[in-house]
C-alpha cells in the first residue's frame, strides 16, 4: 500500500461545502476520507456520494451500537452506499457483529460491489480505567486486555479490524495477526500542536508499530498549508 493510501483524513465539519472543499483540495494526498456523526447527520447519505463522485473512498465513522437486527440492516444500507470502511461497538457484542458482517457481505455480493471492511470500536479511548471499573463495573481487567479480548471477538465475529488507540496497536497485532487491520487516531506529527489529544503518536511510529490507517485531522485541516502538511507526513511515513 502506498503511503498515502494509510492516511485517513477525518472531515469534522458539519458542511456539504467545507467537506467538498476539503476532499477536492486534498484528495491526492490522503486516501480515505473519514465522515463523522457531524458531517453525516448534518449533510445524509448525499455526502458519501458526492466524496465517490470526486473520486475518494470513505470511512463511515458512525460507531452502530444497537441490536444485531438493526445494526445488519444498517450495515446493509452502508454497504450499499459502497463505503470503504465502516464501524460498529464490538460492545454491541458478537451476535451483532457476526450479523452486519453477513448482511453487508450478502449485499455486496447481490449488488456485486466491494464488500466494506467492518471495523470494531473496542473501549473509547475517552474512557478511563476508574470509568471502566466504577461506572461500567468491569472490574479484575486492564484497559488493555478488554481491549485484546474484545479484538479477539471482533475478529472472530468477522469484522475486518478495529479502531484503537496508538498504544494498543502492537498487542492487538500480536494477538490478531497481520490481516486484521488497525485503524489508529491520535495522530500528532512531531510539528503540530496536540490540540486535545492525550496520548499521541507520530505517524511513523503508529506505522513502526503495526497500524494499517492513521486517522488524522487538525494536524492537516488547521495548517496554513494543508497540502504541505499532507505531504509533509507521507514524507515521513515513507522515510
Ligand atoms: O483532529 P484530530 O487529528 O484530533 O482528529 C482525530 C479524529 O479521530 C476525530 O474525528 C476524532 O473524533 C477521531 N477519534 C479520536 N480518538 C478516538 C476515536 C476517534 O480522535 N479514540
Amino acid at each position: 500500500m502506498e503511503a498515502k493510501d494509510r492516511i485517513v483524513l477525518a472531515l469534522d465539519v458539519d458542511t456539504l461545502e467545507e467537506g467538498l472543499g476539503l476532499v477536492k483540495k486534498l484528495s491526492g494526498y490522503v486516501g480515505v476520507f473519514k465522515i463523522g456523526m457531524q458531517l453525516y447527520n448534518s449533510v445524509g447519505p448525499d455526502i458519501v456520494r458526492r466524496v465517490h463522485e470526486l473520486g475518494g473512498r470513505v470511512f463511515l465513522d458512525l460507531k452502530l451500537h444497537d441490536i444485531p437486527n438493526t445494526v445488519g440492516a444498517a450495515g446493509k444500507v452502508l454497504t450499499r452506499l459502497q463505503t470503504y470502511m465502516f464501524n460498529v461497538h464490538a460492545a454491541g457484542g458478537r451476535e451483532m457483529m457476526r450479523t452486519v458482517a453477513r448482511e453487508a457481505n450478502a449485499e455486496a455480493i447481490k449488488n456485486g460491489t466491494i464488500p466494506p471492511l467492518i471495523l470494531a470500536v473496542t473501549v473509547l479511548t475517552s474512557i478511563s480505567q476508574q470509568e471502566l471499573e466504577q461506572e461500567m463495573f468491569v472490574t479484575g481487567l486492564k484497559v488493555e486486555e478488554l481491549v485484546v479480548k474484545w479484538a479477539l471477538i471482533a475478529k472472530e465475529a468477522g469484522m475486518g479490524g478495529v479502531v484503537c488507540s496508538p498504544r494498543e496497536i502492537s498487542l492487538i497485532r500480536q494477538a490478531c495477526g497481520s490481516d486484521f487491520k488497525i485503524v489508529t487516531p491520535g495522530i500528532r506529527p512531531l510539528w503540530s500542536a496536540a490540540d486535545d489529544q492525550k496520548r499521541i503518536t507520530t505517524p511513523r511510529q503508529a506505522l513502526d508499530q503495526g497500524a494499517d490507517y492513521i486517522v488524522i485531522g487538525r494536524p492537516i485541516v488547521k495548517a496554513e498549508d494543508p497540502c504541505a502538511a499532507a505531504q509533509k507526513i507521507i514524507a515521513e511515513l515513507e522515510a
